[in-house]
């Protein structure tokens, strides 16, 4: 097997307590996966199990408390001043919920916009090639405002793309679009990963989970289980018994 793009063990992770007396709560406890280059692993489980906690520290957004993560073989620990800032832009692209354009951007702008952030020259051809990825040729010279919510998340998936990561994080990447047009977006995802990049993408919609290779149900923290190209009957089935408490 190929080294692991990110590898993960025993992560632990407690968010303070409500009050300065009140216990830390715990969030993560003792989640280990690695993610492999060129699979899609859907993570799913109930609201507060701890999704958007642990895509955040995966992709080097927040600390946690113990445990390892490796990311392209290097210690995210040992990384966190200095080249942890750069090295997210190498290797990792996020796509949130909230597409987070700059409204008065055009799209085109909006996704060079990341490079000439990281004082990359922006080559027109890679941006011209992102668009056109997406299916958005024709809208280059448009601003979020006058674009459609499925259209606006293509242009955010187009800015990651723009930078070619080798890991695609998505929170949600749907949560905010009907059915139909989230349905496009999780088809770009999933022909976005492959040839060597990854993505991992948290979704409450249990169809959506089912396009992935691997599906990690989390409850409490924990990886409750772990479906290997499950149908959506299986991937709602496991997270019946998480959410029962199974
Ligand atoms: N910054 C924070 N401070 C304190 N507690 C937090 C913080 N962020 C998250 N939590 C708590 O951690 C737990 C897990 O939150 P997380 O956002 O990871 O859940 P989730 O699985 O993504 O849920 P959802 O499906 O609703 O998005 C929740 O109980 C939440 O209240
Ligand atoms: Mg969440």
């Amino acid at each position: 097997m190929t080294e692991p793009l990110i590898h993960a063990a025993n992560l632990h992770k407690t968010f303070p307590g409500a009050g300065r007396r009140q216990p830390r709560v715990p969030v993560l406890r003792g989640i280990s996966l690695d993610v492999h280059p060129g699979e899609m692993i859907g993570i799913v489980g109930p609201s507060g199990s701890g999704k958007s906690t642990l895509l955040s520290c995966l992709s080097g957004l927040e600390s946690y408390d113990s445990g390892t993560i490796r990311v392209a073989g290097q210690d995210l620990a040992a990384l966190r001043r200095g080249a942890l800032a750069a090295l997210p832009r190498r290797h990792i692209g996020f796509v949130f919920q909230s597409f987070n354009l700059i409204p008065s951007l055009s799209a085109r702008e909006n996704v060079a916009l990341p490079a000439r952030l990281a004082r990359r020259k922006v080559q027109r051809p890679d941006v011209d090639r992102a668009l056109s990825d997406v299916g958005l040729t024709d809208r280059g010279g448009h601003r979020p405002g006058q674009l459609s919510g499925g259209q606006q998340q293509r242009v955010a998936i187009a800015r990651v793309l723009a930078l070619r990561p080798d890991i695609v994080f998505a929170d949600e990447p749907t949560g905010s679009l009907d059915t139909a047009t989230g349905a496009d977006v999780l088809r770009l995802l999933r022909a976005s990963s492959g040839h060597g990049r990854s993505v991992v993408m948290v979704t409450h919609d249990l169809e959506a989970a089912a396009l992935a290779d691997r599906v990690l149900v989390l409850r409490d923290g924990t990886i409750h289980d772990e479906l290997r190209h499950p149908t959506p009957e299986q991937v709602f089935d496991s997270v019946s018994r998480a959410g029962a408490g199974a």
